[in-house]
């Protein structure tokens, strides 16, 4: 778990350095989730405090952008790609076979943290999908044996 006292001592040091530019609520949290992993529930007291902001306000900001964390990523992530091509091509299919094999749901991951299923939208191989990015491996024309080789990989 990341400790209050961390955050503070970062929020106070990342505000020292963006001191002065406009519009520094973003960029911080971007800097702060690449810093822990994530951003937990108790920094965001702090950065409200620091940028004389409501909690409401720092909270409604990291809700509306998913890129966020609220806590730290799973081991490891699959994303399925969830675009029209795609789909086409069987990825609902794929996409059961998935979640039954990684014992997932889309959009959510494992008890233990070790891997995470999300859509993603496109990547830009829509004539060999079906499509994965496997911890940021691209993954084309993926088929039950794929579908074994991934689960493999994440069991790892
Ligand atoms: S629709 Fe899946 S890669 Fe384009």
């Amino acid at each position: 778990m990341v400790e209050a006292a961390d955050i503070e001592a970062s929020v106070d040091r990342l505000v020292g350095v963006m001191a002065g530019k406009r519009g520094i609520l973003l960029p911080l949290l971007h800097a702060l989730q690449e810093e822990f992993g994530h951003i937990p529930a108790h920094a965001v007291p702090i950065i409200a405090e620091a940028l004389n902001l409501s909690r409401a306000e720092v909270h409604g900001v990291l809700s509306f952008y998913h890129d966020f964390r609220d806590r730290p990523a799973a081991r490891h992530v699959v994303k399925l790609c969830r675009a029209e091509s795609c789909q086409a091509r069987g990825g609902s299919a794929i996409e059961a076979a998935l979640a039954e094999r990684l014992g997932v749901t889309m959009g959510g991951e494992s008890v233990d943290g070790q891997v995470a299923l999300e859509p993603i939208y496109c990547l830009g191989l829509c004539a060999i999908g079906p499509n994965a990015l496997v911890d940021d491996r691209p993954m084309a024309r993926i088929d039950a044996a794929a579908v074994d080789r991934i689960a493999a990989e994440v069991a790892a």
